[in-house]
């Protein structure tokens, strides 16, 4: 694999787990310096071990992306241990329950606004000031509930149309400052946020045949794929999108 990140300091949020342990992975892969953060520290101990066993370095934080103080303090170890921060990958997230608005505990709207939307907003915070010393990226995870409205998932939804907004905002105060900022959409990914061991769940394929018309959900794999060419130079003319990767359940 290329090592095209070489001498880079990436930082992937929510790192124990789907997309961002592959995200993680593949960063390190090729080549370079990854802080995987999650709330979940037997994930990251897992996505350590994937790391090691392909022969890469991964360095791991347990945080809860909701925390302004948790952000704080692991954006200022990475710049006490690395001295520099080039990629961030905010992508820790939850569902939250599904109800109909009426329905909705405020508690519970609160939670997943706190952990999908909140999050992003204090990655960024204290990763821009870091990027900035040399140029660099940000990749925000959104999802096709950023461009849809699944019906009993009004706090996701909300979340995930504010991760757009925010995205955008952020592409637009610092593209001129050497710092792209864009967002990633997948669709139904085959991840435990969606349904254990989804791959052998005749209920998940049934499900996907029908409403994604490449007929299977996505592995994680091809939503970091996504997630790392917009890190990388490759897409170096590309500012505040959001990237669609759905199997074109939104055609
Ligand atoms: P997952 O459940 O496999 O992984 C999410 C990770 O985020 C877990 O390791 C979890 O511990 C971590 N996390 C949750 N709350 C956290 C917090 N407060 N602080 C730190 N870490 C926290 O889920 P998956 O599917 O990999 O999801 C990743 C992102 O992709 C999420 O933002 C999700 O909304 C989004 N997404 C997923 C889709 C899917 O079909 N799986 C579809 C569209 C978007």
């Amino acid at each position: 694999m290329e090592k095209d990140f070489n001498d880079k300091v990436v930082l992937v949020a929510g790192a124990g787990s789907g997309i961002g342990r592959e995200a993680a992975l593949l960063f390190a892969a090729r080549g370079a310096r990854v802080y995987a953060a999650d709330l979940n520290p037997q994930g990251l101990e897992e996505t350590q071990g994937l790391a090691r066993a392909a022969g890469a370095q991964l360095s791991t934080a347990t945080v809860n992306v909701a925390q302004e103080g948790e952000i704080a303090a692991l954006l200022a170890r990475i710049e006490r241990e690395a001295g520099r921060l080039d990629a961030a990958f905010n992508n820790a997230g939850i569902t939250g329950g599904t109800h109909r608005i009426e329905d909705y505990p405020a508690d519970d709207f609160d939670r997943v606004i706190g952990v999908n939307l909140r999050s992003v907003f204090l990655g960024m915070k204290y990763q821009i000031p870091l990027l900035l010393r040399q140029g660099g990226t940000i990749v925000n995870t959104a999802s096709v509930a950023a461009v849809t409205g699944p019906g009993g998932m009004s706090a996701y939804a909300a979340s995930k149309h504010g991760v757009q907004g925010l995205t955008r905002v952020a592409a637009m105060e610092n593209a001129a400052r050497g710092i792209r900022v864009n967002a990633i959409a997948p669709g139904w990914t085959e991840t435990p946020m969606v349904v254990a061991n989804s791959a052998q769940n005749p209920a998940f394929a049934a499900l996907a045949k029908q409403a994604i018309p490449a007929k299977r959900g996505a592995h994680p794999r091809e939503i970091a794929e996504a997630a790392v060419w917009l890190s990388s130079p490759a897409s170096s003319y590309v500012h505040g999108q959001l990237l669609v990767v759905d199997g074109g359940m939104t055609i």
